[in-house]
């Protein structure tokens, strides 16, 4: 393999050993295949907002074209420095690979955003080793900010530490939050919201996952939920999250996952759980 430093020491069956020079270079594989796609996101994006109805060699298609482009570019500069890791991305790269290590891959987080040109959205890259995921970088090109992490070495943004706030009491706490693509979900979650924006001091709807939980970590909101995030909207921006002090999880104990994906610090988590634990948030119409 082409990278400096320590490598990978994996042994087939019996886990995958990894210095913190290991998760450095991991780390720096991320934010240069982010800012690579970043980049190009950013060049190739046709000036003002893209007309989403048009036929097909519209620029709706040239939209799907990008998400493909940048999720292929981002897998090609990875697997040419570590051609024996796993890919996970949205736009379907999936590979097993047998090095321990495993790369999830939001190529644009925020696609709509990116489509009417609204700066809130995110290349989000993960990487997994033996599967918990121990780096990841969210690059917000139209904002420039470029959020990582590393497992126990906390979250920065620009190379500088971040922390959550303090965590208001409910009442006062400005909540993220997002919704599917679907009638069906967005019908229980608009009942849901109806029930978390009375008790909070007002909500967010950012369109990107990524970015809200970006937010979370640097104090820009106190809290954020959504029901139907997959894991690689949350992958990276969940560590950064908890990095930065936040418990990043389900309801009644359970990880983070499509079924709801709740993150607050501690005692602010609690409150809201509790609260969305009376609304039921984890079903569909
Ligand atoms: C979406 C964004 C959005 C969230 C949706 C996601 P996409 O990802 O993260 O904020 O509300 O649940 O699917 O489709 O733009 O990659
Ligand atoms: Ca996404
Ligand atoms: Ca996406």
């Amino acid at each position: 393999m082409a990278h400096g430093g320590p490598r990978l020491g994996h042994v087939p069956g019996r886990g995958c050993w990894v210095s913190e020079n290991d998760l450095d270079r991991l780390l720096e594989i991320a934010v240069t295949a982010a800012r690579e796609a970043g980049r190009m996101l950013v060049q190739k994006r046709p000036p003002g907002r893209v007309q989403v109805l048009d036929t097909k060699s519209s620029p709706t298609d040239a939209v799907t074209a990008m998400d493909r482009a940048s999720e292929e570019l981002i897998t090609e500069r990875i697997r040419a420095v570590r051609p024996q890791d796993g890919f996970l991305g949205e736009e379907g790269a999936s590979s097993a690979g047998d090095s321990g290590v495993r790369w999830v891959i939001d190529p644009i987080d925020g696609t709509v955003n990116y489509l009417y040109d609204l700066p809130e959205w995110a290349v989000s890259i993960a990487a997994e080793v033996d599967g918990e995921i121990r780096v990841g970088v969210v690059l917000i090109p139209p904002r420039g900010e470029e959020y990582t992490a590393i497992l126990g070495g906390g979250a920065a943004r620009g190379g500088e530490p971040i922390r959550c706030a303090p965590p208001p009491p409910l009442d006062q706490a400005l909540v993220a939050t997002g919704f599917g693509y679907s009638a069906a979900r967005r019908a229980v979650q608009a009942e849901v919201l109806r029930g978390v924006i009375t008790q909070v001091r007002d909500v967010r709807r950012g369109g990107s996952c990524a970015a809200d939980l970006c937010s979370l970590a640097c104090g820009r909101v106190d809290a954020y939920y959504e029901r139907g995030p997959q894991y690689w909207d949350y992958a990276a921006a969940g560590l950064i999250a908890r990095e930065a002090g936040a418990r990043v999880g389900g309801l009644h104990g359970r990880p983070p996952s499509p079924d709801l994906v709740l993150a607050a610090p501690p005692g602010l988590f609690h409150d809201l759980h509790d609260l969305l634990a009376t609304l039921d948030p984890e079903r569909d119409a």
